[in-house]
């Protein structure tokens, strides 16, 4: 028997009925066929029951968070159109730069849209990676959403896209309560594998971590 009550956004670690509805709203004259979400929670049963035609595939770095996410599948959703994948953290090397983000996993072409929820804020530029695992696997036209995106931290990752992929996005900002960030795929474009201001950023940012964590 499934719970037939709407599973809530607004606790202190998920998205926010706010920028759902966005999300939502951006994607409303699409068709959305397969959606990747990063970093799952109650979110990945809203957005399996909202685009109940799509296949959702929700990845997650901790696999207590992975059970907890299948547990609310099992308990909230009539439909079987989420995937949850449990990739756990890994430092992913990218031509001279260095992330602590999710390992690398299989997901299919033709990507709509893609919501960057995760990694958590301590892996510095783990959300970073995340473009770099999919970029070259969403339609034109297909839609990246990045949330927290008014941090520091995310504010500096946007910079760093918009340095490796120039020319490629149309960005819109939403101001939610920690702010989001729409892309919009306008040109699909190569990767450039230097530039000045992602390595600087990536090294700098590893270091300091690095050196916080020595005089803990
Ligand atoms: C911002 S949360 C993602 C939440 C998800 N997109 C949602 O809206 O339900 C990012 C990560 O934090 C972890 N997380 C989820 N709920 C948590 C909680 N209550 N306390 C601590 N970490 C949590 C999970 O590993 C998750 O992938």
């Amino acid at each position: 028997m499934k719970n037939k009550d709407t599973l809530n956004l607004d606790g202190p670690w998920a998205l926010g009925e706010e920028v759902f509805e966005v999300v939502i709203d951006e994607l409303k004259e699409k068709e959305v066929k397969r959606f990747v979400e990063f970093g799952s929670g109650s979110s990945s049963v809203r957005l399996s029951q909202a685009f109940e035609n799509a296949d959702i595939y929700s990845v997650e770095h901790d696999e207590e968070y992975a059970g907890k996410t299948r547990e609310l599948k099992e308990n909230y959703l009539a439909t079987d159109n989420l995937k949850i994948i449990h990739a756990p953290l890994q430092w992913q090397k990218l031509d001279g730069r260095l992330y602590k983000s999710y390992s690398k996993v299989e997901l299919p072409d033709d990507l709509d849209a893609v919501l960057i929820d995760g990694p958590p804020y301590w892996t510095r530029r783990g959300r970073e990676f995340c473009m770099y695992q999919v970029y070259d696997k969403v339609r034109k036209g297909g839609k990246f959403f990045l949330d927290d995106a008014s941090r520091l931290d995310e504010m500096k990752i946007v910079k760093n896209w918009l340095s490796l992929y120039p020319n490629s996005f149309e960005c819109k900002r939403y101001k939610t309560k920690k702010g989001l960030l729409v892309l919009t795929k306008k040109e699909h474009v190569r990767r450039k594998s230097m530039s000045t201001t992602s390595l600087i950023d990536n090294w700098s940012t590893n270091l300091r971590h690095l050196v916080s964590n020595l005089i803990k």
